[in-house]
This record gives C-alpha cells, sequence and structure tokens, in this order.
C-alpha cells in the first residue's frame, strides 16, 4: 500500500480528484467504483468544478457502486440512488444508464447480488475503486467478521455504522439495519484502489490499517494483499500514527 500524507481535507479531495482525472485522460472509457458517505463529497465537488472549467467527459465512463441500503428506492434522499445523483451524476454528463447501483428494494435480494457481481465481470471489471472506511474497519457495508472471500451480499449493519449514519436521518430508528454491499472478495478483484480517509474520527482505524494485521475482524485490513492500493490520507486521520513522508507500507 502506498500512503500519500496530505494537510486536510480539501487537499485529500484535490489529490483523489487529480489522480482521477488522469485516469479519464489516460481512458475516457475508464469503469471507476464508487463510494458514498460524507468523505466522497469533496471529491466530487473537485470532479464536477473540473468537468465545468475544463470539460472532462465521461461520456465513456462506466461506473459501479459499492453499496446500497436495503428498503430505500431510488427517490429517497437517504438512498446512495439518490446521494450519487445528487451530488455527482446529475452535474456531469455520463450516462445514466452507465451508472450502476445494487438495487435495495429488488424483490428477489440474492439474485440482485449475483446479477451485480456478474455485470461487473461481464463488463470486464472495476479499473479504480474508490473507497473510503468505517470507524470499525468497514469497507462498502463490509462489517467486522465478514468473510475476505465474501460476494456482493446482504449484510447487518453494525450498531455502531448505524449510529454513525444516523447524521443523515431524521431519527435513528429510521436508518436501515441492512444493506447490500459488494463483498470484499468483490473489491478486491479491482485492478486499483484509492482509499480516503479524513478527519480525527478515522485516525484508530487508519493506525489498524497500516500497522494491524490481517484479519477478518477489520475488514480494511485485506487491502495489504491488493497490489495496487494509494491510501490519501489527512493529518487528523495521521495522528494516531507517527511516519513523517510518504511511503511504501509492508503488505
Ligand atoms: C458508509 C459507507 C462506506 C463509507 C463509510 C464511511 O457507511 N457504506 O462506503 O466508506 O461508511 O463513511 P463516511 O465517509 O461518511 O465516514
Amino acid at each position: 500500500m502506498k500512503l500519500i500524507q496530505v494537510q486536510d481535507y480539501q487537499e485529500m479531495s484535490q489529490k483523489a480528484a487529480e489522480i482521477v482525472i488522469e485516469k479519464i485522460k489516460e481512458n475516457p472509457q475508464i469503469q471507476l467504483g464508487l463510494a458514498t458517505g460524507g468523505t466522497p463529497e469533496g471529491f466530487y465537488n473537485r470532479l464536477i468544478a473540473d468537468h465545468k472549467e475544463n470539460h472532462t467527459s465521461y461520456k465513456q465512463v462506466k461506473s459501479f457502486n459499492l453499496d446500497e441500503y436495503i428498503g430505500l428506492s431510488s427517490t429517497n434522499p437517504n438512498s446512495y440512488h439518490y446521494y450519487m445523483a445528487d451530488t455527482f451524476f446529475n452535474h456531469i454528463d455520463i450516462n445514466q444508464e452507465d451508472t450502476n447501483l445494487p438495487n435495495g428494494t429488488a424483490e428477489n435480494i440474492q439474485e440482485e447480488c449475483s446479477r451485480y457481481d456478474e455485470m461487473i465481470d461481464k463488463m470486464g471489471g472495476i479499473d479504480l475503486q474508490i473507497l473510503g472506511i468505517g470507524q470499525n474497519g468497514h469497507i462498502g457495508f463490509n462489517e467486522p467478521g465478514t468473510s475476505f472471500a465474501s460476494k456482493t451480499q446482504v449484510v447487518d449493519l453494525a450498531q455502531s455504522t448505524i449510529e454513525a449514519n444516523a447524521r443523515y436521518f431524521d431519527s435513528i430508528d429510521e436508518v436501515p439495519t441492512q444493506a447490500v454491499t459488494m463483498g470484499i472478495a468483490s473489491i478486491m478483484k479491482s485492478k486499483e484502489i484509492v482509499l480516503l480517509v479524513s478527519g480525527v474520527a478515522k485516525a484508530k482505524a487508519l493506525k489498524q490499517l497500516i500497522d494491524g494485521e490481517l484479519t477478518e475482524e477489520f475488514p480494511a485490513s485485506i487491502l495489504k494483499k491488493h497490489h495496487n492500493v494509494t491510501i490519501i490520507a489527512d493529518q487528523e486521520a495521521l495522528s494516531e500514527y507517527a511516519s513523517k513522508s510518504d511511503s511504501t507500507l509492508r503488505g
């Protein structure tokens, strides 16, 4: 894993946007894996600004999101479908039909999970996956204890995740208790991964990711086994980790 240390949230967002814009220039048909949550909002804002100023085009780009809440339809403002449209897709020139998220309201949710993995495989896989990390080390919605071999699946959300995400809902009782998420093995198939980590709330998780052992109790630890991971972390997130320069971390 490569670690890029930046000052703050703005610099993290800028750096991530620069990497993605560069990759789109190299390959206008790039297949992007996208994430939701508070962390990538600044990153999406910068991609939008660049699209408006420099006309970087997403017309040939395809996107695949990590996860969606079970039971929330795309018109629900708390759904990740809505988040992606509102935060990113509606402001760039990507074709709606080239944007993909798991359907959390599918009648047969198991079938939906297999469909999602098969579709990604059939389309040639994800070139670059953007990831965030939960305070408990989750990636996507793969909570501690998830098998490293997991494919896209239905998961019960950890109480700590429900509490962390309650800020977006009117009350904690409205937070769905289940989600459909790309599995750990599905995420690991991406050719390249960029992990964004910002804020003091993530400091313990980042330290554990860098210094801790490989264990299913800390899902993000699997990233040590991927051959092309870049972590972009700001000073607050790095506050529990002491190294001073950018570095390649042990696998
Ligand atoms: C959410 C998402 C993850 C995200 C993580 C951190 O629940 N399912 O994909 O990376 O938790 O979220 P945030 O960036 O808001 O801290």
